[in-house]
Parts: C-alpha cells; sequence; structure tokens
C-alpha cells in the first residue's frame, strides 16, 4: 500500500492514479502533508506554464436564465432578483474596452437567457474585428447548430462546467437538465474546436470524496483544455439556503490534484474562492493555478449578477479590478501574461 507521500510523487512522475488513490489525496488533513500537496502542484504548473498568470476579462451579459439550478441565485424561481440583458453593442463596447485594459481573452457569460443566437454570432464578428483577443463563451447549453455558427464566426472557447461527474447527483441539482445531454454538449464543443472547459463545484450538500474523485478522473478522460473548480456558497433564495459553504481547503485539494494529473490544462483561481476567502485567490495560484478570470462588467450590473451572495468586486470597476490583479499577480512574483494563453494540448 502506497504512503500518501507517494502516491503524491507518483502523480508528479505523470503516472496515472486510481480512484482510490485520489481519495486517499482529497483525505489528506495533516498540515504537513497538504503543504507537500500544494508546493509538489505549485512546481508542476511552474514547470508547464512559467511564471505567467493568463487574465481572462469576464463580462456578465445577462442575468435572465429559465434553468433551476439548485445552487444558483439566477435560477428562474428566484423571484426577488432584479435581471438585466445588455444591449449587443454595449457587450462589443465593453469587450474592447477590456481589450484596452490588455486582456487577451475576453469571457461573455450569461444565465441561460435565450440571447438570439445571430446576436451573439454579432457580438463575436465585432468584437474580432476591433480587438486581438481570443473569445469564450459561457452561456450554457444551446444547439449544435448555433455552437457551429459562433465557432465559424470566431468564438475559440467554450465553458461549459459539468458541475459534478455523478449522474444522479446532477440530476438531483438540476431538475428538467439531463446529465447525457450535457455531457453530449461537452463533446460537441471539442468536436467544433473549441477549446472546452469544464468545471466543479466543491462541497455541495449531498456530496462525498468518492465524487470528487469522479470529478477528477472525468477531467482526465475528456482532457478538458480548462477546468474551473470553485466551492459552493449558498444563496438565500434557492433550496440550498443555509447550506455550508464548501471548504478553502478542499478546493484547494481538488485544485491541486487537478495539476498533478493534467499539467497542461489552465486552472483559474476562482472568483468563488475569493469571495470565501480574502486570501483565495492567492491560495490557488500557489496550489496549482495559473490563470484569473476578473470581472469587466459595468458596476451598475455588478450586484445583480448574484450566482451567490457575498461575491468579490461588486463595487469595483474593470479598471480597479485589473490593476488589484496585477498587484496580486506581482506579489507573489509572478506576472501578467501577454499571450492569449491558448490550450497547451
Ligand atoms: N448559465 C451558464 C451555465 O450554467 O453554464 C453559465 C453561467 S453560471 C452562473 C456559471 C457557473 O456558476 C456555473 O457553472 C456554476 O458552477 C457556478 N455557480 C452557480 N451557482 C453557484 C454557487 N451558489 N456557488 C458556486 N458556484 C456557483
Ligand atoms: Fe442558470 Fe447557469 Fe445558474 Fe444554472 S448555473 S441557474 S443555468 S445561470
Ligand atoms: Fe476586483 Fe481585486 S480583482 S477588486
Amino acid at each position: 500500500m502506497l504512503e500518501i507521500k507517494d502516491i503524491i510523487d507518483k502523480a508528479v512522475q505523470g503516472e496515472e492514479l486510481t480512484k482510490n488513490e485520489i481519495v486517499k489525496l482529497l483525505q489528506i488533513e495533516e498540515e504537513e502533508m497538504l503543504k507537500y500537496l500544494y508546493q509538489k502542484a505549485d512546481k508542476v504548473r511552474k514547470k508547464f506554464h512559467g511564471d505567467e498568470v493568463h487574465l481572462r476579462g469576464i463580462i456578465e451579459f445577462s442575468s435572465y436564465c429559465k434553468q433551476n439550478c439548485y445552487y444558483c441565485g439566477l435560477r428562474k424561481d428566484n423571484a426577488s432578483l432584479g435581471r438585466y440583458r445588455l444591449e449587443a453593442e454595449e457587450i462589443v463596447d465593453l469587450a474592447i474596452s477590456g481589450a484596452q485594459l490588455g486582456y487577451r481573452t475576453i469571457v461573455l457569460q450569461s444565465g441561460e437567457d435565450g440571447y438570439a443566437a445571430d446576436k451573439i454570432a454579432y457580438m463575436i464578428r465585432e468584437i474580432k474585428k476591433d480587438a486581438d483577443t481570443a473569445i469564450t463563451l459561457c452561456v450554457g447549453e444551446r444547439s449544435y447548430e448555433e455552437y457551429k455558427l459562433w465557432r465559424e464566426m470566431g468564438a475559440d472557447r467554450y465553458l461549459l462546467k459539468h458541475e459534478t461527474a455523478d449522474k444522479e447527483f446532477y440530476q438531483s441539482l438540476h431538475p428538467g437538465m439531463k446529465y447525457k445531454e450535457r455531457i453530449e454538449r461537452l463533446h460537441w464543443l471539442k468536436d467544433l474546436g473549441y477549446q472546452t472547459g469544464g468545471g466543479n463545484i466543491i462541497g455541495l450538500p449531498g456530496q462525498n470524496l468518492e465524487h470528487l474523485a469522479d470529478d477528477i478522473l472525468f477531467f482526465k478522460e475528456f482532457k478538458l483544455d480548462m477546468i474551473g473548480i470553485g466551492p459552493f456558497i449558498a444563496h438565500d433564495q434557492t433550496p440550498l439556503k443555509g447550506k455550508e459553504a464548501g471548504t478553502v481547503e478542499m478546493t484547494l485539494k481538488v485544485l491541486a490534484v487537478t495539476r498533478l494529473l493534467l499539467p497542461l490544462s489552465h486552472l483559474p483561481a476562482t472568483t468563488a474562492l475569493g469571495s470565501i476567502d480574502n486570501l483565495g485567490r492567492q491560495k490557488a495560484l500557489k496550489a496549482g493555478a495559473n490563470v484569473v478570470m476578473p470581472n469587466i462588467t459595468s458596476s451598475k450590473y455588478r450586484p445583480l449578477y448574484e450566482i451567490y451572495p457575498a461575491k468579490i468586486c461588486i463595487n469595483e470597476k474593470a479598471s480597479d479590478c485589473r490593476q488589484c490583479i496585477g498587484g496580486i499577480i506581482n506579489s507573489l512574483g509572478r506576472t501578467v501574461a501577454t499571450g492569449r494563453g491558448d490550450t497547451l494540448y
């Protein structure tokens, strides 16, 4: 039977881990061993990505959503949320301003708003015409034809977190949605040539370490280009109201193990982690992360995109966040990348 340290070393050597071994790493509680895990993940990050941190400027362009995910404040049944939807022109302007702040990737994210496919196509075309940035879409489940159209218009990447790789658990959290359809879409996106992003939520009520190990094995099997790993944060206007949040420690463990097993993937230090711990993003950047996704949405809309409460960067402007994050990255001895940070696969 391998000792914990041997399991970590085995992963650092690029060997596969079994589900059981991954669970063992997620069970680590001893301070010294945790430190060892994070340090090894940091070393792997440095070897494959260097000290550059890629920034992805995110525009949250609509808070409307037709879905009812149990954990999310944007869910359709949250009648107390103020909803907004930006016009295509406004979004293009924000994206171009983001590029002027130095962002080489713009992420267009929204609830499942049903935003017209041709308007999204128009935005992609206009942004690409005027700014030298990669475009990442994150607008949920749409048809194959729509994904194809946006790809043809120049969209480079797509984020569609699988949330959890356990089918029954997925079904229990997503009324009216199907796990099979989620995964099918990830295949479509990959086939269409998108750099594809998935990810999970850490600490969902009812989640266990086996679920998390399955998530990591899923990342590996799918060879995801980007993987978002963020803690669950309960929102009062959801069925998960009052449930405990995911922990910083478990989020960092999943992140670090993911880094060991997928050295090439882009891993963000998530805003959710920064929202449950002032130093959350710094900790993630020291445990395997190589990406940060600062908000470039106009200040007046930020409070309305309330996926979870107490989100950071609600009162700041895009330029404030850009400056803040630059400072954080430099304080860690790292630099802001100047390239687009495309996939390394
Ligand atoms: N609607 C699109 C979708 O679901 O793919 C994109 C926007 S959605 C707000 C982006 C991500 O927010 C989801 O993939 C989910 O992981 C995350 N999220 C939603 N509610 C959350 C919560 N309460 N705590 C942590 N993450 C949450
Ligand atoms: Fe809508 Fe996405 Fe929130 Fe689900 S996670 S309710 S699809 S915004
Ligand atoms: Fe927004 Fe620090 S990144 S205030």
